[in-house]
């Protein structure tokens, strides 16, 4: 069809699978969503216009946005009987680990009633798990900090409801800052989907068996957590504190610490599978911290800092320069999510929220066409076939 990609068949045969909803070229940095750059839609859209442009493949009228966002304001509250889940939890579990149980757990709820051949039962999964994610994820985080639960409000936007749900307390009103708010639909914009990452494959592998789309997602939640793919914003802000200072001599030796290959350091944030150029979300995080913070007075952040000087002595360097190493989505989001006083341990539960829809998105473009199960086959290096010793 006009516009369309076509590759050539050798190409066709080594891919994965077929996607028409988000396009990387590693080489030039480029990312688009259903065909539009990730800048533009960061700059003019928002998270959950985003959420209906990814889902259904074109950007909605003013008329199907107002019913998409309806519907989904409609279903963030989750059942009494799921709130009964966290209580099985240690006060001091990782918010990752109530997640990914209590995710799989919604299955418990929807699944009996639910065929994912039919559309119609597809749809109301992905509005579900889209309006539900945030309400999950705060309460992960007030179980794990011992506060009552918030229930989300109507009156307030999907960004706005999660900072309500994550702060408000019984105690004292809540006022939402509209720089937080707008920060966090920015954050969860440019976490929203990247093609065949690890994470989203892992649910399109599980979606490929049959299962239902609420064990997919937490499939891909597990993945997620992992500190070389989702934990990496955690492990920045790590790195940030152990670095220390934004001295030259410094932060040249923390550089050629994770240049040795001796040395289990790493420089979290930078580096990426696929871009070999600037990670085109880096760069509207970048201008977003710089908002966020100069909006707080904190342009002066010592962590920002150190990251600044990290980065620009890094990009001179000959080993990150042949390896075409850059930074990559995570390098500063986590800088502005503690500005906003968002914990560490809940910067990854955050990443799987604004990723859900990237993972639903990819598991109905799967179970809506012609799919058969996953079966990646292996290069075998063990023993060819011998027999079994005589006593
Ligand atoms: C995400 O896939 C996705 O799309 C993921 C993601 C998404 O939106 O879903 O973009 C999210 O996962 C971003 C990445 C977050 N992770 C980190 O920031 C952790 C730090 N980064 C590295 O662990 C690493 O860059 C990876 C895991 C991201 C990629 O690892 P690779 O595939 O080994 O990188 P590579 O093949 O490009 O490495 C080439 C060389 C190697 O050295 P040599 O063997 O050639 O000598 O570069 C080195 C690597 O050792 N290298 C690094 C480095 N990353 C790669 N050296 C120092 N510091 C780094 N960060």
């Amino acid at each position: 069809a006009e516009g369309l990609f076509t590759y050539d068949p050798g190409f066709m045969a080594t891919s994965s699978c077929q996607s028409a909803i988000t396009y990387i070229d590693g080489a030039n940095g480029v990312l688009l969503h259903r065909g539009y750059p990730i800048g533009q839609l960061a700059e003019h859209s928002n998270f959950v216009e985003l959420c209906y442009l990814l889902l259904n493949g074109e950007l909605p009228s003013q008329e199907e946005y107002r019913e998409f966002e309806a519907n989904i304001r409609n279903h963030t509250m989750v059942h009494e009987q799921l709130a009964n889940f966290y209580k099985g939890f240690r006060r001091d579990a990782h918010p990752m680990s109530i997640l990914c149980g209590v995710v799989g757990g919604l299955a418990a709820f929807y699944h009996d009633h639910m065929n994912i051949t039919r559309e119609e039962d597809r749809r109301i999964s992905a509005i579900r798990l889209i309006a539900k994610m945030p309400t999950l994820a705060a309460m992960s985080y007030k179980y794990n900090i011992g506060q009552p639960f918030n229930y989300p409000r109507n009156d307030l936007n999907y960004a706005e409801n999660f900072l309500y749900m994550m702060f408000s307390n019984p105690c004292e009103e809540y006022k939402i800052n509209p720089v937080f708010a707008k920060a966090i639909d920015r954050i969860f914009m440019l976490h929203a989907d990247h093609e065949q990452n690890a994470s989203t494959s892992t649910v399109r592998l599980a979606g490929s068996t049959g299962a239902n789309p609420f064990a997919c997602i937490s499939a891909g939640i597990a993945a997620l957590w992992g500190p070389a793919h989702g934990g990496a914003n955690e492990a920045v802000l790590n790195m940030l504190d152990e670095i220390g200072d934004e001295s030259e001599e410094n932060i040249q030796r923390y550089i050629d610490r994770a240049k040795n290959k001796d040395d289990p350091f790493r420089l979290m944030g930078f580096g990426h599978r696929v871009y070999r150029s600037f990670d085109p979300r880096a760069k509207v995080m970048k201008e977003t911290c710089d908002e966020v913070l100069g909006e707080l007075g904190m342009a002066d952040d010592p962590q920002l800092k150190i990251a600044k000087r990290l980065e620009e002595i890094a990009l001179e360097d000959d080993y990150f320069i042949e390896r075409q190493l850059y930074p990559n989505v995570d390098f500063y989001s986590g800088i502005i999510l503690k500005a906003i006083g968002i914990p560490t341990n809940m910067f990854t539960v955050i990443f799987a929220v604004s990723r859900t829809i990237g993972w639903i998105s990819h598991w109905n473009e799967m179970i809506s066409g012609e799919y058969k199960i996953g079966r990646p086959r292996q290069l075998y290096v063990g023993y060819n076939q011998r027999d079994y010793p005589a006593k």
